[in-house]
């Protein structure tokens, strides 16, 4: 069930209804951009526009792609057709109107422009899944050539990218048409509804718990969740309603677990090494800024983070050259780093909250 992100979902209503802009949605990794986009697409439909949404793949072929979105709209929507007319009763719809010749950009802008009566929002999530160059360049040239014409149809982009940049890399003409909305963490209190509704979904009891599973989840909806989740089974193993932190201790162990199947062997190989090396507690809160601040390593928060000897930029150079774990993000402006696997922060970080929390419950008793 969804919780919070209030504010998130009027800037982009606000975006596609009041400036009718393209939009792209970028942030890391399991934020929340595809559940985000369901609410937005529901929310669209119930205020009357077409919706399509379509979750991108390495094999997404633009021609593709656009023949089956026309096929799905019926021909009520077209300018030059009455309501009455025959080709609207026997249910003709926008593909019957494309040449047999493979669709080009030109081609399709031109069906687009057609559209009256409605708006037409299209939504293509995991975008950067998308691999060929050819695709989203075409798709750069159709949001370039709808805003020409002030067509009613409009794309939302979603996808993992450190910046814009990453995302609409070959069309740096576009900028203008597009607004980029970031993703942040939710807020502490968003999580808290997360968790609420967990409860109210499970029927477990979560105040023992709430506290401890915000601290671990760091503003992320997936970790929220996946604890909660693993929190909640581990106490109806106990055949208890009451979820408690030792569940929950129960529960990052069963992540970590889950986690470090999908680290690939050779950074695993590395994680071993540092660890091996004493620097698991300094991996873990590098991997907490990273958490926080959308995958970036940047100066000021590794200085708030760790107490370091040196400049900042040194470090993260030596940390690199020692373990390949993190690198520095291409032409980023403030010269951060990123860890190079998605699945590496996260996996480090559980692994020092499982020390911690095992620490302070041992303590506790
Ligand atoms: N606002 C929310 N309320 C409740 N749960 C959420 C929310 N946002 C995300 N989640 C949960 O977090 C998990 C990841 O969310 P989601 O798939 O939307 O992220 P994503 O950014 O699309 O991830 P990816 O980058 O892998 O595509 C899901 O299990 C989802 O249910
Ligand atoms: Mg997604």
């Amino acid at each position: 069930m969804f919780a919070g992100r209030t504010k998130l979902l009027e800037s982009l209503i606000r975006s596609i209804e009041d400036q009718q802009m393209h939009l792209v949605l970028f942030g890391p990794r399991g934020i929340g951009k595809t559940s985000a986009l369901h609410v937005l697409c529901s929310i669209a439909q119930e205020a009357r526009y077409v919706v399509r949404y379509i979750s991108c793949g390495e094999r997404t072929d633009f021609p593709e792609l656009f023949r089956a979105i026309l096929n799905d709209i019926p021909l009520l929507y077209h300018e030059n057709y009455d309501p009455t007319s025959d080709e609207i009763e026997d249910g003709l719809n926008f593909g019957h109107l494309l040449p047999d010749a493979p669709l080009t950009v030109a081609a399709l802008s031109d069906v687009l422009a057609k559209i009256s009566g409605t708006r037409l929002l299209i939504v293509l999530d995991e975008f950067d899944r998308a691999h060929g160059a050819e695709f989203r360049r075409s798709i750069a040239e159709l949001i370039k050539n709808l805003s020409d014409r002030g067509s009613r149809v409009q794309l939302v982009i979603a996808g993992v990218a450190q910046n814009l940049n990453e995302i609409i890399e070959h069309i740096p003409s576009i900028r203008r048409n597009i607004i980029g909305i970031q993703l942040p963490n939710m807020a502490a209190e968003e999580i808290a509804e997360l968790i609420a509704n967990g409860q109210a979904e499970s029927g477990m009891e979560f105040a023992q718990a709430r506290r401890l599973i915000a601290d671990v989840a760091l503003g992320l909806p997936y970790l929220a969740s996946l604890i909660s989740q693993h929190a909640g089974l581990a106490a109806l193993e106990r055949d208890d309603s009451q979820v408690s932190p030792a569940d929950v201790e129960t529960a990052i162990g069963r992540a970590v677990e889950e986690i470090e199947l999908r680290i690939a062997p050779a950074n695993r190989h590395q994680i071993d090494r540092a660890f091996a090396e004493g620097r698991e507690r300094e991996l873990g809160l590098l991997s907490r800024v990273a958490l926080q601040n959308s995958g970036r390593l940047d100066d000021m928060h590794v200085h708030e983070a760790i107490d370091l000897k040196v400049p900042a930029q040194d470090y993260l150079q030596s940390l690199s050259d020692l373990y390949g774990l993190i690198a520095p993000i291409n032409d980023d402006p403030r010269d951060a780093y990123a860890f190079v696997d998605d699945g590496v922060p996260v996996y480090l970080w559980m692994r020092l909250m499982q020390d911690h929390v095992l620490r302070d419950l041992v303590m506790q008793s």
